[in-house]
């Protein structure tokens, strides 16, 4: 099993913005746990992050026939992208939607993300383990 772990903007900064929201953990040490959790369960496992929507839409055609599955926090990209949520529809590797904040609880335009549609599920408010746990429905 192999899974492309996707982060989109402003993510790379995890650790050191709205360290209250977000933990103080960086990305590079969450993708650590996250490789070694997989790596566990017998699971691959890539990263990529990019604050580039362009960028991201290559990433998900590029894992078509690459990769059994994507973990993708699209980051704020989720509430407006339909070029993303176009690019998950136009493959046919299954994308597992994370958020790492409960983004029901926050502000009102987060409560919308025009990828869930087209996304196999959603985990969301867990913090880490949202990537853990979604990483996780790919193995069940
Ligand atoms: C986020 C939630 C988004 O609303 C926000 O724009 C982010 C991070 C999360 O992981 O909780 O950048 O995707």
């Amino acid at each position: 099993m192999k899974i492309l772990v996707l982060n989109g903007v402003n993510l790379a900064l995890t650790g050191r913005r709205e360290r209250g929201v977000y933990g103080s953990e960086t990305l590079e040490e969450i993708n650590k746990a996250v490789a070694a959790y997989a790596k566990a369960r017998g699971a691959e496992t890539a990263f990529f992050q990019s604050d580039l929507e362009g960028e991201l839409v290559r990433a998900i055609h590029g894992a078509q026939g690459m990769y059994d599955g994507i973990i993708f926090n699209a980051g704020a990209f989720t509430h407006y992208s339909y070029a993303l949520r176009d690019a998950i529809a136009a493959v046919e590797v299954p994308v597992v939607e994370v958020h790492m904040s409960n983004v029901h609880a926050r502000e009102e335009f987060r409560r919308n993300s025009v990828l869930t549609p087209v996304c196999r599920g959603e985990v969301l408010g867990f913090g880490k383990n949202s990537y853990i746990l979604a990483l996780e429905s790919f193995l069940l």
